[in-house]
């Protein structure tokens, strides 16, 4: 019910920490662990392996409409699937990541996965509750949440994180991914529909320069004293 169990939500940029922090909060707290992302990715990996112009928002919001996403929100194994088929490695190739926004900005793909979001929010509560990452989640997803977390980072150390998490080496392929960064941040910052953007009452903490652990610490001291109480 409303009110019972702790919600945390922690939104922010490509690259900005968040997976691993959100992660980290909900080992240490105890909670379930939802990544919003991962579902606005499978419906995009339906979409390229379907062959849909992802640019025709009609087509977009047909294929989204039918598609049964299920998600397992342990942190230590979180899961996806599509239809019953698992994409939790097929969704963080480069193609999905560089065609997500499209598909991310669909006005009814939103409605529908914000829905199954507050479900699987719902559910948590009689267990403790649950970390949710993503871009919406303070300002549209979960509102009530009692801590709220914006996690940014300089534009390079993001790139440099997911050229990382790519595992590429070069120079070059950090320059690309920089520019497929801005492109995505732009694009997920200006859209109409529920903008990544720093919701009312979070903290925000810039991981440029501060570690995981540090990051985490923090946003542990305030669970303690929730900053939001609803
Ligand atoms: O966090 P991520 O890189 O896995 O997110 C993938 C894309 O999904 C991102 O470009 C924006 C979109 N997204 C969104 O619009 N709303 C969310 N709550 C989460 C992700």
């Amino acid at each position: 019910a409303e009110g019972a169990g702790l919600v945390v939500a922690v939104d922010g940029p490509g690259g900005s920490g968040k997976s691993t922090v959100a992660r980290e909060l909900a080992r240490r707290l105890g909670l379930r662990y939802l990544d919003t992302g991962a579902m606005y990715r499978a419906v995009t990996q339906l979409a390229l392996e379907r062959r849909i112009d992802i640019e025709d928002p009609q087509a977009v919001a047909e294929l989204a409409e039918r598609a049964v996403l299920s998600v397992g929100t342990d942190p230590d194994e979180p899961t996806i699937a599509v239809d019953g088929t698992r994409v939790d490695a097929e969704i963080r190739t480069r193609a999905v990541t560089n065609a997500v926004s499209a598909i991310a900005a669909v006005p009814s793909v939103r409605t529908r996965l914000v829905a199954q979001q507050r479900q699987v929010i719902d559910a948590s509560r009689a267990g403790g509750g649950i970390v949710v990452e993503g871009r919406d989640i303070g300002s549209v997803v979960a509102p009530d949440a009692q801590v709220k977390v914006f996690l940014t980072a300089s534009t390079e150390v993001r790139a440099l994180r997911r050229s990382r998490q790519l595992g590429e080496k070069g120079v070059d392929d950090v320059a690309r991914t920089l520019a497929e960064l801005d492109r995505r941040d732009a694009l997920d910052s200006t859209r109409a529909a529920d903008p990544l953007a720093i919701p009312d009452g979070a903290i925000v903490l810039d991981s440029t320069a501060m570690g995981v652990p540090e990051v985490v610490e923090e946003v542990l001291r305030h669970c303690g004293q929730p900053t939001n109480v609803a």
